[in-house]
């Protein structure tokens, strides 16, 4: 076991464990920052996805030693007093999801996309998304939904 302070949310957090533990079984299991998702565990899927110093992560794919010295955000990290982040206001508002299990991800690759890209073109949120799978095939709805978060946001600022 490991002690590491983890940047997560805009908060430091102490955790203990092995330095080569998944980032994501941190989160999840550590920390009970239970919106981040398991579902391959081999970086295929997305559900798992963070951002990591503002760029989308496949947080099953990070050992926590690695993610030390990163800010780390994850989906309970984009609300701010109260308010959704324009991705997921976005996102409620299209009905872009089914089941939901991959939203998190989903938004957090979105956020990512429109961090660095502001106004994307529909292939490049298809490009972005492209490793970020939806068993319920919503993909329609979540592009539109990046699309309409890409129109309700200033400039920067993705995750306000
Ligand atoms: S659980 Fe990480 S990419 Fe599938
Ligand atoms: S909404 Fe069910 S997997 Fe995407």
């Amino acid at each position: 076991m490991a002690d590491f302070i983890l940047n997560v949310n805009g908060a430091h957090v102490h955790v203990q464990a092995p330095f080569d533990e998944s980032l994501l079984s941190v989160l999840r299991n550590r920390l009970h920052l239970t919106g981040t998702k398991y579902g391959c565990g081999e970086g295929q899927c997305g559900a798992c996805t963070v951002l990591l110093d503002g760029e989308a992560t496949r947080s099953c794919l990070v050992a926590v030693g690695s993610a030390a010295n990163a800010k780390i955000i994850t989906i309970e990290g984009l609300e701010h007093d109260g308010k959704l982040s324009a991705v997921q206001q976005a996102f409620l508002d299209e009905g872009a999801f089914q089941c939901g299990y991959c939203t998190a991800g989903m938004i957090l690759s979105a956020t990512g996309l429109l961090q660095r890209t502001p106004k994307p073109t529909a292939e490049q949120i298809v490009d972005a998304m492209n490793g970020n799978l939806c068993r319920c095939g919503t993909y329609p709805r979540i592009v539109a939904a990046i699309q309409r978060a890409a129109q309700s946001m200033p400039a920067k600022g993705a995750n306000r």
